[in-house]
């Protein structure tokens, strides 16, 4: 059985919103703060209308609608997955017990807390990529951009509706400081370090949707994990929608492995700057540095706050109901990444539940591995014998065990004076920075594509290529 949105209303919503007049009203005053929030710091390149995908369902089938539309008619609405009324907490101290439908008072400030931190990343990347839509790649890319930007804004709906709804005038204002907050400010930056750095170019765009959106698919699967239920089927829905963002992501790099390996064949070199692509030492300084700010977003190494959060039952780990364990860890442990005590790079033993911040980190690098693996096929599928690889957990951390010291991305400890001698070696320098930007030159006639970045496979939704899936203002 599947709820079809309502969309004669001003929000579409699967939530029978309009039998809470308050929480109605109250959305629906938030509703303008949002879109001039969306014109002031939403997507700055004018379009008369985009190919955009519109979620209508929140069923197996059929869940999304595909069409032309202008961006600010957009239907941002709120979708929970459907409620499985035998649903069961799967772990914690709470193991076993039926979800919860209502808030639980004792948790309340952690919750609130886990919902505002998450809720601050999303409209935070629609301004971290502003202005990509300038310097497009394709007319296929900026419809994938602003499909990515579109659906952060519906998750920022999706947070916005739970504070509204289940924490009354606190969790309002938590909603108006959403849209108060911005990416890079100096007095109101956003919560998350990785979600202050500039996206200033499209490689850089493809390691973000790849490295950072991947983190919040990871941070998504602990929160649908959770006792909470509204905000477990929250969660449930906003991963069937993170998908495409991380497909924009692998694809993307994808296709700029392509290119690079097919001048390098091409032309026999591995110089192909000149010809107007990426070298593969800059991609890989590109990966070295979205790799490890994504690595930070995970907190440190151990935590007894999340510890807290799973025994209470707020936040699960990765397929908490697949782990063949007791789901409460009261008496395991795990080895996490440590200094050692002679301050080597190395491992300690801890409590499982300190630990569950290095279990979820794992999972996530294990993920971004199969990445690395598929344009190392690429690599070696054009004949070529470089390869690329991820960055050693402690090179270039900035939260955790690794803040205080340096690494080499093979994971040796060097001093600060190597690190500042050979880091150019390893993360983007002013001058890859600069050539990368140059290559940004737009392509907006249908059908083209930038040289810097091989045509993708497939359109969208069954369409060509060269479909016209964006029609400028
Ligand atoms: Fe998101
Ligand atoms: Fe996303």
């Amino acid at each position: 059985m599947t709820t079809t949105a309502d969309y004669t209303e001003k929000i579409p919503n699967n939530v029978d919103l309009h039998e809470d007049r308050r929480l109605q009203r109250a959305l629906e005053s938030w509703q303008p703060n949002f879109l001039s929030w969306w014109e002031s710091m939403g997507p700055s390149l004018p379009t008369a209308d985009v190919y955009l995908r519109t979620a209508v369902n929140v069923g197996r089938e059929g869940w999304a609608h595909f069409g032309h539309v202008a961006m600010h008619d957009y239907r941002w609405g709120i979708f929970l997955a459907e409620r499985d009324p035998a649903r069961r907490i799967a772990f914690g101290e709470h193991k076993g017990e039926p979800a919860w439908q209502k808030l639980p008072g004792e948790y309340r400030a952690d919750l609130q807390r886990l919902i505002v931190v998450q809720g601050d990343t999303e409209p935070a990347s629609v301004e971290q990529q502003r202005n990509l839509g300038a310097t497009a790649p394709s007319l296929y890319d900026l419809r994938n951009l602003f499909q990515v930007n579109v659906e952060e804004g519906r998750h920022l709906w999706a947070m916005v509706y739970l504070l509204h709804a289940f924490f009354g005038r606190e969790g309002r204002e938590e909603a108006e400081e959403l849209l108060h907050r911005h990416s890079g400010s100096e007095d109101a930056p956003r919560i998350l370090g990785a979600f202050n750095e500039e996206t200033p170019d499209w490689l850089s765009f493809f390691m973000f949707t790849y490295f950072t959106d991947r983190d919040g698919k990871y941070q998504l699967g602990t929160l649908k994990e959770s006792g909470f239920d509204p905000l477990s089927r929250t969660c449930e829905f906003m991963l069937k929608e993170e998908a495409h963002h991380m497909f924009v992501g692998t694809t993307g790099i994808d296709r700029v492995v392509e290119r690079t390996a097919q001048l390098m064949v091409e032309h026999d070199t591995d110089e192909v700057a000149p010809r107007g692509a990426i070298p593969l030492d800059v991609l890989q300084k590109y990966l070295n540095f979205h790799h490890s700010v994504s690595l930070d977003l995970f907190g440190g190494e151990t935590s007894t706050n999340v510890a807290n959060y799973f025994t209470a039952g707020l936040k699960g780990r990765w397929s908490e109901e697949r782990r063949r364990d007791d789901h409460k860890l009261t008496n395991d442990s795990i080895m996490v990444d440590a200094l050692t005590e002679d301050g080597q790079i190395g491992q300690a033993e801890v409590a499982a539940l300190a630990g569950l911040n290095t279990d979820l980190r794992r999972e996530y690098i294990s993920d971004c591995q199969n990445g690395v693996n598929r344009w190392n096929r690429i690599l070696a599928g054009a004949g070529l014998p470089q390869r690329l690889r991820l960055p050693h957990v402690a090179f270039n951390r900035k939260v955790g065990a690794f803040a205080g010291i340096e690494a080499a991305p093979d994971g040796e400890r060097i001093p600060a004076a190597e690190w500042r001698r050979r880091k150019r070696e390893w993360l983007p320098t002013d001058v890859d920075k600069t050539h990368v930007r140059s290559l940004m030159r737009p392509v907006h006639e249908r059908g083209k594509i930038a040289a810097w970045i091989a045509p993708p496979r497939n359109g969208i939704n069954g369409k060509p290529f060269d479909y016209e899936y964006v029609h400028l203002a």
